[in-house]
């Protein structure tokens, strides 16, 4: 089982929506996916049209009173899974502090889902606070999705520079620009210079598209509502990269 996170610690740079849709392909490949929203705003368990509720709350759930296998929920579609969010999420910070092992609390929760799932995507708030060092602990890759700012890429060496510091297993970072708008001239040195010269920065990148920002009308992964469209394909190269970088 492999754990890939979309994080970031700034908000509204799409890390769910390319959670959403790389856990789509991964299980449309046939890969037994589960992906576990853990955002109370629960903008993953809207587009999946599953409701944002977890009986316990999420103390339940890190507290090991409710397994999680117990909440996850089916989706519409084949061999994915939803662990959706829930309000109390917003504390979740407060309960892992109250756990021995506070930072890795995560990790040892996805353990017993290991025969179950093939790949596990999570879905993080955009904060940097316990949940997302456990995040940070949990994955095997790190997806960040990067506005092409000269600053995004100080946000990137800020992140693997905390990483650097851990002991033991430390997730791949593969970074890659998100709404790109090629007309803006600083977003076309950018996106065309980093790939280039870093090898943490991925080839591939999801442009600004008004098909995307339209996931949250359809309630569903573009690249399942409209797998021929260009939006998908981003998708699924940016997929494929994600892929080669895990088994590499
Ligand atoms: N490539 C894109 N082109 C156009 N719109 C996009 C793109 N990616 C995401 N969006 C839209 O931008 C908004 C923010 O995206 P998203 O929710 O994926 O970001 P996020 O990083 O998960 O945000 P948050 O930090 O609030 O969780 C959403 O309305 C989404 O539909
Ligand atoms: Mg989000």
């Amino acid at each position: 089982m492999k754990v890939i996170a979309t994080y970031n610690i700034k908000g509204g740079v799409g890390k769910t929506a390319t959670a959403v849709n790389i856990a789509y392909l991964a299980a449309s490949q046939g890969q037994r996916v589960l992906l576990w929203d853990l955002d109370p705003q629960a903008a993953a368990s809207f587009l999946f049209r599953v409701r944002p509720k977890v009986k316990g709350g999420g103390k339940a759930l890190i507290a090991g009173k409710r397994p999680v296998d117990d909440a996850i929920k089916a989706t519409d579609f084949d061999n994915l899974d939803l662990l959706p969010a829930d309000f109390t999420y917003r504390n979740l910070d407060l309960h892992l502090d109250g756990e021995r092992k506070s930072a890795t609390r995560l990790r040892s929760l996805l353990t017993p889902l290991r025969r179950e799932y093939d790949l596990v995507v999570l879905d993080c708030p955009p904060s940097i606070s316990l949940l997302s060092e456990n995040v940070l602990h949990a994955a095997d890759l790190l997806l960040v999705p990067l506005i092409p700012t000269t600053l995004s890429v100080r946000t990137l060496d800020q992140l693997t520079e905390f990483i650097g510091g851990f002991d033991g297993k430390r997730p791949r970072v593969l970074a890659f620009f998100s709404m790109l708008d090629r007309r803006k001239r600083l977003h076309r040195e950018i996106a065309d210079e980093l790939p280039a010269t870093r090898k943490d920065v991925a080839a591939a990148a999801i442009p600004a598209l008004s098909a995307i920002e339209r996931m949250s009308l359809q309630r569903a992964p573009i690249t399942a509502a409209a797998p021929r469209s260009r939006a998908a394909s981003y998708y699924r190269d940016l997929w494929t990269e994600a892929m080669n970088s895990i088994i590499a």
